[in-house]
């Protein structure tokens, strides 16, 4: 959570930094600041809310110099206000940062002790504040900004600048990813390579406690034990990194568009022409010696990992464990050597997901990950990373990476069955041969837009909705429930069909829309009934089902959703499409902020 930047450049900062931080949006958007050299004194400039008010303010109040830090922030401690906004500054020295200092109320004492007053809610404030403090005790910048470090324990991405020093930046990073961008005569600092696009495609990673002393010319990187280290540059493919909208209203739609290209993507790179074998990049991954898979993961690709548990069960017959990583994490749960850890992750930034995958290191027979930012942590302290190529996803609501990662996991899972002999040559044809039909299914769904967007104008009216589904359609229920609440906070939960009757049919009445996912396949009639009970109790019933299932199922529903005849291990990615679409539309018709949702951040970075 939380995007910081920084430039030593040879233009005005501002502009630079604004730039850079409307890419790091996404990260949050509670507030925004800025704070430059100019003419050795620091300046600053903050504003609550959207980066959009940050612009408005530096055109009525603008802030030269050349050399600058700037900050997004989805706030953790103190409310979203001025006051709390970064950058924040203590006399000579001003910080952004991006995590949580877990050890601050300790710093906040000692700081206390010493007579040290305190402006903001803030644990970063604490940072300003402790570099201020060595900076009177005599030490230099980059000692008095080191030693500061050293104390701090928790997440952080940080970036110090000083007065008097128009030509340094003290960058570190512990816990939150931070890229450093080599130009010409310039040097940059970002959260991510995306920030940095448009400024340099040069950028070193920084690792686990890495700090940076960053000049115009130069950048001395040190480990966490002071040595000097040397980091990569590595060259940035751009294209990698466009955010354009593509003549969309919303990232969210472009990236739901995208997905029959993305989808035959992933599906090319594990599944290589003309065989029905998956292949994967490392040929060391064995599933017939493992006894056992944990899958691992927060939101919506922890609803993949609970669909995917689905496919290894029923056609690798491999047990399988799901968890959310927040609660694995601490539960310190058996791993055994015949265990595969495998960690799904958008970002691969995710700090409970990469916590969870700390904790099996050295314990599983191997650490898989499947990410779509292939340089990030989750994938770099993987043993294997397998990228689900579904590109930059803006959107806060995650889209077309949810589809990526299944398909990618039921690629894994059709390699599991392979090895494992419990899919015959036939089955495995068939299965390749509905994943390879996918994309063309994927447009037919999209085609179904215009009844979506119908039927989501009625969902906008509802204070509650219910998303049902049995087997394969149960987790993309879960997933359902979750887009329509994190973009339309219209309060929604996903159940398994046949719950219904333990306890949530008690909410059912004329007010509550139910959207039932129900392809006509073998779990059908037992959902079908599920189904008639809510309708029985005057439940209102969106029925998504294919032309079978609408014709022996459509009498007394609400309205209905057409979509194509699929396979039924494809169809849970088929079917994303409609939930996404409901989600997105019935957004649109309440005409909340469909690509970044109140409260709500890409890119998790703090537990
Ligand atoms: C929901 C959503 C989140 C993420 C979750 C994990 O639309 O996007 O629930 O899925 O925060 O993020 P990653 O996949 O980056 O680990």
């Amino acid at each position: 959570m939380c995007g910081i930047v920084g430039v030593l450049g040879k233009h005005e900062a501002a502009p630079i930094l604004v730039e850079a931080l409307k890419r790091l949006e996404y990260r949050g958007y509670d507030s925004a600041g800025i704070a430059t050299v100019n003419g050795g004194k620091l300046g600053r400039r903050r504003a609550v809310g959207k980066l959009v008010n940050l612009s408005d303010l530096l055109v009525h109040d603008p802030l030269p110099g050349k050399s600058g830090i700037g900050h997004t922030r989805w706030a953790t401690h103190g409310a979203p206000s001025v006051s709390n906004a970064h950058p924040h500054q203590a006399g000579p020295v001003a910080v952004v940062h991006n995590g949580i200092v877990e050890n601050y109320r300790e710093l906040r004492a000692e700081l206390a002790e010493n007579g040290i007053d305190f402006q903001t809610e803030t644990d970063t404030e604490t940072v300003a504040l402790m570099t201020e403090f060595y900076l009177k005790s005599g030490l230099s910048p980059v000692e008095a900004a080191f030693k500061t470090i050293d104390r701090l324990q928790g997440a952080f991405a940080l970036a110090f600048l000083f007065d008097g020093r128009d030509d340094l930046i003290v960058a570190a990073r512990k816990g939150s990813p931070l890229a450093i961008g080599h130009g010409d005569g310039e040097m940059f600092v970002g959260s991510d390579a995306i920030a940095l696009a448009p400024l340099t495609d040069r950028i070193t990673y920084l690792e686990e406690g890495d700090r940076a002393v960053v000049t115009r010319t130069s950048v001395e990187i040190r480990n966490e034990a002071g040595e000097i280290a040397n980091r990569e540059i590595r060259k940035i493919q751009l294209d990698q990194t466009r955010t354009d909208k593509g003549g969309h209203k919303h990232f969210m739609a472009k990236e739901i568009a995208e997905q029959p290209v993305v989808v035959a993507e992933a599906i090319r790179s594990y599944l290589p022409t003309g065989s029905d074998r998956v292949v994967l990049p490392d040929t060391d991954l064995d599933f017939s010696k493992l006894d056992r898979l944990t899958m691992v993961a927060c939101g919506t690709a922890f609803y993949a990992c609970l669909t995917a548990k689905y496919w290894f069960e029923q056609l690798a017959r491999m047990p399988v464990e799901v968890d959310i990583a927040s609660e694995f994490r601490y539960r310190e749960p058996p791993i055994t050597d015949r265990t595969l850890a495998l960690f799904v992750s958008q970002s691969g930034e995710t700090a409970d997901t990469l916590a969870a995958l700390r904790y099996c290191e050295g314990k599983a027979d191997k650490i898989v990950s499947v990410v779509n930012v292939p340089e990030s942590s989750i994938a770099r302290e993987s043993d294997l990373a397998l990228p689900i190529h579904a590109g930059v996803e803006i959107g806060v609501a995650s889209t077309k990476a949810f589809t990526c990662q299944l398909s990618v996991l039921l690629m894994l899972a059709l390699k599991a069955a392979a090895d494992r002999g419990t899919l015959d040559d036939d089955a495995l044809a068939d299965h390749a041969a509905a994943l390879r039909g996918l994309p063309t299914l994927l447009n037919a769904a999209l085609d179904q837009e215009e009844a979506i967007r119908k039927s989501a104008q009625r969902l906008s009216e509802a204070r509650d909705v219910l998303f049902l589904g049995r087997g394969l359609m149960y987790p993309l229920a879960l997933e359902g429930a979750l887009k329509l609440k994190e973009i339309s906070y219209i309060h929604a939960e996903g159940y398994a069909s046949g719950e219904l009757k333990h306890g949530p049919i008690a909410l059912i009445d004329k007010h509550m829309p139910v959207v039932v996912m129900a392809p006509r396949d073998a779990v059908f009639d037992k959902t079908v009934s599920n189904m008639q009970e809510v309708m029985a109790r005057k439940g209102k019933v969106i029925l998504v089902s294919d032309d079978d299932g609408i014709a022996d199922a459509k009498d007394g529903v609400w309205s209905t959703i057409r979509m194509p005849h699929a396979h039924a291990s494809v169809a849970p990615i088929l079917y994303s499409v409609p939930a996404q679409l409901l989600a997105y539309h019935t957004a649109v018709a309440k005409g909340t902020d469909v690509d970044q949702p109140r409260n709500l951040a890409k890119s998790v970075t703090v537990e």
